[in-house]
């Protein structure tokens, strides 16, 4: 199986949502990447649940959900209700993380944990067996179109040796400053799942340009 690709919505055209859905919908996209931001875990506040009920009804893909909210277990339920198929919560805004990754599950949803990149890849040695997913943060939080952090690749082979080691079935998904040149990178160092969005939606062809990172 090669790389997967999740377009985030986050760099998408907001005054003509519908026609983006629907080029996500005709592309080779495996899912979209839905950001959501409260302005309190990170500097920036993104879309909510009025917007994400017209992209749930009119997105055919898979929705991946990324909460960079503080109390991420209090809107699991509105997610399920939105048809979520993945929700990303960030190790750093979970206390409980063991019992917020069982009710993503509980709730029929696969569940992933996020690190920023400052949080080492051992903090996951408890719950990596749990998991469905691990997102690796390569910029920091909040905003799309930043700079791709270069220690990520070897943050990337460390969690690789982990997954491996355990046994663990967690997919490694990467998100922030992928594109052309740090993709095939990304790739080579072991990660399944590759979030982009301004490489993407900024392109002259975004159909193309996912079909470009499928076929790294
Ligand atoms: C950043 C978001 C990302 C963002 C990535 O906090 O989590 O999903 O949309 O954007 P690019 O691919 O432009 O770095
Ligand atoms: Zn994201």
């Amino acid at each position: 199986m090669g790389v997967m690709v999740a377009p985030s919505l986050l760099s998408a055209d907001f005054g003509d949502l519908r026609k983006d859905l629907e080029m996500i919908n005709s592309s080779e996209a495996d899912w979209l990447h839905l950001d959501i931001m409260d302005g309190v875990f990170v500097p920036n506040i993104s879309f909510g649940f009025p917007v994400l009920k017209y992209v749930a009804k009119y997105c055919t893909k898979p929705l991946d959900v990324h909460l960079m909210i503080v109390q991420p277990e209090k809107f699991l339920e509105q997610f399920k209700d939105l048809g979520a198929a993945s929700v990303n919560v960030h190790y750093e805004a979970c206390t409980h993380l063991n019992r917020t990754i069982n009710e993503i599950k509980r709730l029929g949803m696969k569940a992933a944990v996020t690190l920023n990149p400052s949080t080492p890849v051992s903090m996951l040695e408890e719950i990596i067996n749990d998991v469905d997913m691990v997102l690796l943060m390569t910029v920091n939080p909040g905003f799309g179109g930043q700079k791709f952090i270069e220690s990520s690749l070897d943050k990337v082979r460390r969690l690789r040796k982990m997954i491996t080691e355990h046994n663990s079935q967690a997919l490694i998904q990467v998100d922030g400053g992928v594109n052309l040149e740090t993709a095939p990178l990304l790739i080579e160092a072991g990660v399944d799942v590759l979030v982009s969005g301004n490489t993407v939606f900024k392109a002259d062809n975004p159909i193309e340009t996912i079909s470009k990172l499928k076929q790294l």
